[in-house]
C-alpha cells in the first residue's frame, strides 16, 4: 500500500487529529511542505508533520494563500517522548523559512490548532519556543465553528474546544 494511504489511516485512527486524505498528504510532500520519517525498512511511518496552505479568493478572483497551518503532527507510539515531534516541527519551520526566502511561499500567518484536551500536544507547542498560545472561548468562536484568519474560517466544520498557537520568532501575535 502507498505510504500516504497508510499514514492517512493512522491519522484517521487518532481521535485528536483532523482526518486527512492520502491525496492531501501527497500534495504536501510534493510541495516540500512535509517531513516524514520512515522505519528502516521503509514500511511504517514513524513521524510526520506538514504545513497546509489555507486558500482564499482575492478581489481579482484568484486563489491565494491566506495562512499556513502546521498540523498532522504524528509520532509512532513506540518512539514517543524522545523529542521526535520537536525535531519534526523545527525542521519544518526551518524549511519554510528557506521557502519564504526563495519566494515560493508567501509570508502569511503560520498557526497550529490543538484540541484543548490534548495535553501532550499542548505541552509540545508550549515548550517549542517561538509559538504563542491563544486560548479561545466557545462564545468568541461560535462553539469552535468560526475563527477567521486572513479571510478564511479555519474552524469551519471543526467544533472541538481548541487552543491556537501562532508562530512568531519575535513573539508577536498576528490576531
Ligand atoms: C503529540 C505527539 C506528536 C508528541 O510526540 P513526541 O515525539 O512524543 O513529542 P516529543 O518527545 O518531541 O516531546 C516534546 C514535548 O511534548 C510534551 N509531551 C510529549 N509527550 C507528552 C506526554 N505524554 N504528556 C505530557 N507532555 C508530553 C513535553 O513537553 C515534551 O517536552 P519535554 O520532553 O522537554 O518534556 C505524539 O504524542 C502523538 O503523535 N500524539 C498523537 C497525535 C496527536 O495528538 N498529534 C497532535 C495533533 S495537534
Amino acid at each position: 500500500m502507498e505510504i500516504t494511504s497508510v499514514l492517512s489511516q493512522i491519522i484517521y485512527g487518532e481521535s485528536q487529529m483532523l482526518p486527512v486524505s492520502p491525496e492531501e498528504l501527497l500534495e504536501s510532500i510534493r510541495a516540500g511542505l512535509a517531513v516524514l520519517i520512515m522505519d528502516p525498512d521503509f514500511l511504517i511511518p514513524i513521524g510526520f508533520a506538514r504545513i497546509h496552505p489555507c486558500f482564499k479568493t482575492n478581489e481579482k478572483g484568484e486563489s491565494v494563500i491566506a495562512a499556513l497551518e502546521l498540523g498532522s503532527v504524528y509520532v509512532d507510539p513506540a518512539v514517543r517522548g524522545f523529542g521526535l515531534a520537536k525535531l519534526l516541527i523545527k525542521a519544518l519551520v526551518k524549511d519554510l523559512t528557506a521557502q519564504y526566502d526563495q519566494g515560493s511561499v508567501p509570508k502569511v500567518p503560520l498557526f497550529a490548532v490543538v484540541e484543548a484536551s490534548n495535553v501532550p500536544s499542548l505541552n509540545l507547542f508550549r515548550g517549542l519556543g517561538g509559538w504563542i498560545e491563544q486560548p479561545l472561548s466557545p462564545e468568541e468562536t461560535n462553539n469552535y465553528t468560526e475563527f477567521w484568519i486572513g479571510g478564511v474560517n479555519i474552524f469551519e466544520g471543526w467544533g472541538k474546544p481548541s487552543v491556537i498557537f501562532w508562530y512568531n520568532e519575535n513573539n508577536e501575535r498576528h490576531c
